[in-house]
């Protein structure tokens, strides 16, 4: 259904955490480029520089618009606090419509205030379901499904879950994956950054880890076994870890410290921002890790991707890609790596749509949705 209100307001960008940047930066430069007011907001929720600021940087966006400041929390206070805060933004700007990207606590905060004040909501990445709602993210990712008037997908198992949840084919539309613009466009930019002299490793020598998931560092047990995997793994390659300040507190508070400082040939590092961090993904033999967007990435680039998790919201990234889900069980881990050493993934093809030019592609629906 179009808006009803004529005299619009500017399109209101939101970004809340760090997977977030890389998803809005496309989509703002493309707005830029069609002369398309527009605001950037940010909630806040990252707020360190290595979490927030750097990508900013990196991705050429500029200073926020709008900062709200919300920083940690539990979930109730975080997701409550950016509801009032982005409400008092919604009633000055009267934006002609919001959009969001992901599934952080900020996606669902503030798809849900500008839908209560009946401004038109975009979604990108929608439709994207691990089918395990213990995952914060899974709930926020349904929850802003279910309201979003425009829902943009990633993938076309994105729009069957969307039309098996009942929203209708007309809301939907596939338009690729916005990620795979910033990858393209930093991939060109990652190589001056140097970080693989920095950290003195040399290309397809070594694997990148990552972890920040509270099924995996909340937990005493899954992050034990896990540093047991690498324990073993480490015997094998060296392994580069940029530690989540998530992590890194759990693993303190947990008293695991010592267990990882035992793992041979690991790289614990401070959290990178984003053109390192390509730089090194770019140019490793393997990523181990359990996030949602690497396991795209590396589809894209071609690396073996071990996801220390039990399902994923991604499932094309197995299907058609380069990934493989095997939880946080210290033999599974090992065998899934020393698979990953024997595969060669070159030859695979590119995922349809995943090709740099989705940010046009969303650009041209909002625009149609709003008439201009
Ligand atoms: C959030 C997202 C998750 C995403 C992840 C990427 C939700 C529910 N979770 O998880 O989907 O994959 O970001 O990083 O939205 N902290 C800092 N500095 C910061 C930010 C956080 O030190 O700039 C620490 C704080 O101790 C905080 C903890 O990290 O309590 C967790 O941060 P939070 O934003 O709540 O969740 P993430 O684990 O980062």
């Amino acid at each position: 259904m179009k808006p009803a209100n004529s005299t619009l307001g500017p399109i209101l960008l939101v970004v809340g955490a760090r997977p977030n940047f890389m998803k809005i930066a496309p989509l703002y430069s493309e707005l830029k480029e069609r002369g398309r007011p527009q605001l950037l907001l940010h909630t806040g929720q990252h707020y360190d520089e290595n979490m927030s600021k750097v990508f900013f940087d990196d991705l050429g966006l500029p200073e926020p618009d709008i900062y709200l400041g919300v920083g940690s929390g539990s979930h109730a206070t975080q997701t409550a606090t950016i509801m009032v805060k982005f409400e008092e933004v919604c009633q000055e700007v009267r934006p002609s419509i919001v959009v969001v990207v992901g599934d952080v606590n900020s996606t669902l905060a503030c798809t849900i205030v500008a839908k209560k004040m009946n401004i038109p909501t975009a979604h990108v990445e929608a439709g994207l379901r691990s089918w395990d709602m213990r995952m914060p993210e899974e709930v926020n990712r349904k929850l802003t499904d279910s309201v979003a008037d425009i829902l943009l997908t990633p993938s076309m198992d994105g729009n069957h879950n969307l039309i098996r949840e009942g929203r209708s084919e007309d809301d939907i539309f596939f338009v690729g994956n916005i990620m795979i613009d910033s990858l393209v466009y930093c991939l060109e930019r990652s190589p001056e950054t140097h970080i693989l002299r920095k950290l003195d490793i040399s290309k397809r020598k070594y694997g990148v880890l990552t972890l920040h998931r509270p099924s995996n560092v909340d937990d005493r047990d899954s992050m034990s076994s896990i540093i047991s995997a690498l324990t073993e793994i480490g015997k094998n390659i060296e392994i580069v870890f940029p530690i989540h300040p998530r992590t890194k507190n759990m693993i303190r508070e947990m008293g695991l410290s010592e267990k990882l400082s035992e793992v041979p040939n690991l790289k614990t590092l401070d959290p990178l921002g984003y053109l390192e961090f390509i730089a090194i993904v770019a140019n490793s033999k393997v990523v181990l890790t359990d996030s949602g967007g690497l396991q795209e990435e590396t589809t894209f680039l071609k690396i073996p991707c071990i996801t220390l998790r039990d399902t994923t919201e991604r499932p094309i990234t197995v299907t058609h890609g380069t990934n493989t889900i095997v939880g946080n069980q210290t033999m599974k881990i090992i065998k899934a790596f020393n698979e990953s050493m024997a595969q060669d993934y070159a030859e695979m093809d590119d995922l349809p749509l995943w090709d740099g030019e989705t940010a046009g592609r969303i650009a041209g629906i909002i625009e149609d949705y709003l008439g201009v």
